[in-house]
């Protein structure tokens, strides 16, 4: 798949020569998850996994940064990761495990927020959406950003594969990561946002100017996800809003939003073209065509992780087996470096 990558490939610790590289992303466990996140991010691991060295993290304490009820949150916990693993995350291909498991994030945090001006929060884009929303802001909301940088400096990750609302939280690790190295000397790679140039942003099919998000999944025909009922994920896709034309093609004018919305889901699930993609539609008549081939297609890449995840979320004794393992392998990257840390900054390291 075509990506484009941001940054400028400066990393300061890099791997020898011929080691594969380190791939580090995340997903929070709160909300649905969504066709945004599977085509944003979730898709891109697994097609990349097999030539990366990859560590795929379910971001508990992320989630934390809103109010969550504990035993949602249990669940989801569990849920995203049988998705992780529906999807094609192989345990033995991937470090599989959940954020909180592994107590370097929390420490690496605290430490990042001592090199971090508070001014870079005060900035983020996320930040001043999210808490414009809200009655009372919690302190992790602020801080959000800078468990992230924690998340992927703990690893050495060269590469960060996300949609493209990340895009500003991977750039602020890159600032912390070249501060601290700055500060302390060489410590960390300099990590780079992986973003593709189809489906980094994925709309609402309820209104195709706004991003699909977990705040709005409760909305009626605004998202999909790979637990929904086929019949309902192709309600959601017949309602898709488009426009009054009836031209099939890709297309940056606004008015369009819509179509283009449709075409960019139907090229990332099906891997092809954009040529291709307007020439399986040549024939269509109209925007109905259009609407039943996309959920078709959505509905079958789905069809796997439905049924996989709803075995995998049946016996819980076994994803927490797998989840302590791939704890266990990230503890082993993320300690030393955290030790690192905090050597260098001055602490007394037992
Ligand atoms: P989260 O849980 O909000 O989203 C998970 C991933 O899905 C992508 N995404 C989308 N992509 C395309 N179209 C959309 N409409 C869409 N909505 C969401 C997101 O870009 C993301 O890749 N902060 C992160 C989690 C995180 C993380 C990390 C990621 C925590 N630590 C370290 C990378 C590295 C987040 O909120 O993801």
């Amino acid at each position: 798949m075509e990506t484009a990558t941001a940054g400028t490939g400066d990393n300061v610790a890099a791997q020898p020569a011929g080691a594969r590289r380190r791939v580090f992303s995340g997903m929070q466990p709160s909300g649905e998850f969504h066709l945004g996140n599977y085509i944003g991010a979730l898709k891109r691991w697994v097609l990349g996994q097999e030539e990366k060295e990859n560590f795929f993290c379910v971001v508990d304490l992320h989630s934390l940064t809103v109010p969550q009820d504990p035993a949602e949150l249990r669940m989801r916990t569990r849920q995203l990761t049988a998705i992780y693993l529906a999807a094609g995350i192989h345990p033995d291909k991937s470090t599989l495990f959940v954020q909180s498991h592994v107590t370097a994030h929390a420490e690496g945090c605290w430490l990042l927020n001592c090199v971090t001006p508070l001014g870079w929060l005060n900035k983020m884009t996320q930040y001043k959406d999210k808490s414009a929303k809200q009655e009372s802001v919690l302190t992790g909301l602020l801080d959000y950003p800078v468990l992230m940088a924690a998340d992927i400096l703990l690893y050495d990750a060269q590469e960060v594969p996300t949609g493209e609302d990340q895009k500003q939280h991977i750039e602020l690790a890159r600032n912390i990561a070249e501060r601290f190295n700055h500060l302390y000397g060489e410590t960390f790679v300099v990590p780079e946002p992986v973003i593709a140039k189809v489906g980094a942003r994925i709309m609402g099919l309820d209104n195709p100017l706004v991003k699909m998000s977990k705040s709005s999944s409760g909305v009626r025909g605004h998202s999909v996800g790979p637990l929904d009922d086929p019949a309902e994920i192709e309600r959601s896709f017949k309602r898709a809003v488009t426009d009054p034309g009836n031209e099939i093609r890709f297309s940056d004018d606004p008015a369009k939003a819509g179509v283009n919305n449709l075409l960019s889901i139907y090229q990332v699930i099906t891997g092809r073209s954009g040529e291709e993609v307007e020439n399986d539609f040549a024939n269509a008549r109209g925007y109905g065509d259009l609407k039943k081939r996309v959920a078709e297609v959505v509905i079958e890449e789905f069809r796997p992780v439905r049924e996989g995840a709803a075995r995998l979320m049946a016996d819980a004794a076994e994803l927490d087996r797998l989840l302590a393992r791939g704890a266990e392998q990230a503890a082993a990257v993320a300690m030393p470096k955290l030790r690192e840390m905090k050597e260098k900054m001055g602490l007394i390291v037992p």
